[in-house]
């Protein structure tokens, strides 16, 4: 069935592996990858894909109303899956209305030119927002986030993924907008930008520089691999009942500290150096403010409605992971050139 689909974000990380995704998977889509290529945004990530028929890429800003509108008229969207935003909680500390801009007003552009072109006529459309864990606030050491959990966002980052996770919602009941939304835990794998945990220790390991741990790293997060969170996306477009919820997750907690010395053993493998080479590196800095202890996806919803597990255990996901950075430290140095070094500076120092 032939389907125009407008995927933002489609240039960072997660939007980048959902494109290929869709773009090889469905050649009778027509699939519009819409990114303002922020820092984040980096269209080598899909070098592999950008000469494919049914792929086009429209550089813009969500948060230009007129220029949304214009490109809804231009396509027709069928659906669209909604990753554009400001995704690293650090930054929202230091600078959040960009965060409120681009996560809540850029949200609601979107919802407001689907409305406008799908009115009356919602059959067969879909607006898929793609929303994160931290919604739902810190656990403590025990429980899990269910769908029904209540939102308790405590960082600016999570707090406007909470409001826009809200107005999707209210677009819904109020205008009969045909939604879904999936509040995924963290992710990682290749084209992360090393500001995120996992990219920064890998690239800090190659160049021999410390591992800023912070706090006592004995923080909890649930790591799901990038590609499995975009199989669970394809899935949820697809098959996924309107108006539901579906958290996605790894069933794969790690303290911080016990993933940062998993990682220093495979790297000091990876790169031939002595057993706690890597390990040496690690530095315990000041705590982020509001830190949230622990995040755990309870993921069984999506596992026993849609079949959806995640496919790679832990290590093995993250030898792919440092391989790829490993193959690949052009992309990395490229990125972690010019701005890169004086965020690094004004975070770290
Ligand atoms: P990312 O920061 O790597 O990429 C974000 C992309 O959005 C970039 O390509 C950037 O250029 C683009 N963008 C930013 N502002 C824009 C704007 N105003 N207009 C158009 N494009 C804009 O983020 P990511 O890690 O790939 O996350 C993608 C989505 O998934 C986000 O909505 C995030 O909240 C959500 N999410 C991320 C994680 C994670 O672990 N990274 C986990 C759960 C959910
Ligand atoms: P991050 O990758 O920023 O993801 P999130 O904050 O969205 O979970 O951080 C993952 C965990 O690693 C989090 O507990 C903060 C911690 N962390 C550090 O200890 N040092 C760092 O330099 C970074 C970036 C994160």
């Amino acid at each position: 069935m032939n389907k125009t689909i407008l995927i933002t974000g489609g240039a960072g990380f997660i939007g980048s592996h959902v494109v290929r995704l869709f773009v090889n998977k469905y050649p009778d889509y027509k699939i519009v990858n819409l990114d303002k290529l922020t820092y984040a945004g980096n269209l080598e990530n899909l070098r592999d894909v950008e000469n494919t028929d049914n792929y086009i890429f429209e550089k813009g800003d969500i948060v230009d109303e007129s220029y949304i509108k214009d490109l809804f008229t231009k396509y027709k969207f069928d659906g669209v899956i909604h990753l554009a935003a400001e995704s690293h909680v650090d930054r929202s500390i230091t600078n959040p209305m960009e965060f409120i801009m681009t996560n809540v007003v850029g949200t609601v552009n979107l919802l407001n030119a689907a409305k406008n072109q799908w009115k009356g006529n919602e059959d067969g459309k879909l607006f898929y927002h793609v929303s994160t864990d931290e919604v739902y606030g810190s656990l403590g050491d025990t429980g899990f986030f269910l769908e029904t959990t209540s939102y308790d966002p405590q960082s600016p980052y999570s707090s406007s993924k909470a409001s826009s996770d809200h107005f999707v919602r209210a677009y819904g009941n109020t205008y009969g907008m045909p939604y879904v939304i999936s509040n995924c835990s963290n992710n990682y794998g290749p084209n992360q930008f090393p500001e995120k945990l996992l990219p920064l220790f890998i690239n800090n390991i190659r160049n021999g520089k410390s591992l800023p741990v912070y706090g006592d790293g004995k923080f909890t997060r649930d790591w799901l691999y990038v590609v499995d969170h975009a199989i669970a996306i394809d899935k949820i477009y697809h098959e996924g009942r309107n108006a539901e919820t579906y958290n996605i997750g790894g069933f794969n907690e790690w303290t911080n500290i016990d993933l940062i010395k998993i990682l220093c053993k495979q790297m000091d493998i990876a790169l031939c150096k002595e057993e706690g080479t890597a390990q040496q590196l690690i530095t315990y800095v000041k705590d982020r403010p509001g830190h949230d202890k622990r995040y755990a996806i309870d993921a069984n919803k999506l596992k026993n409605e849609l079949g959806w597990e995640p496919s790679l255990q832990f290590e093995e996901g993250l030898a792919k992971t440092i391989a790829w950075y490993l193959e690949n430290e052009k992309w990395m140095d490229n990125i972690t050139s010019g701005d890169y070094q004086n965020y690094y500076k004004k975070q770290y120092s």
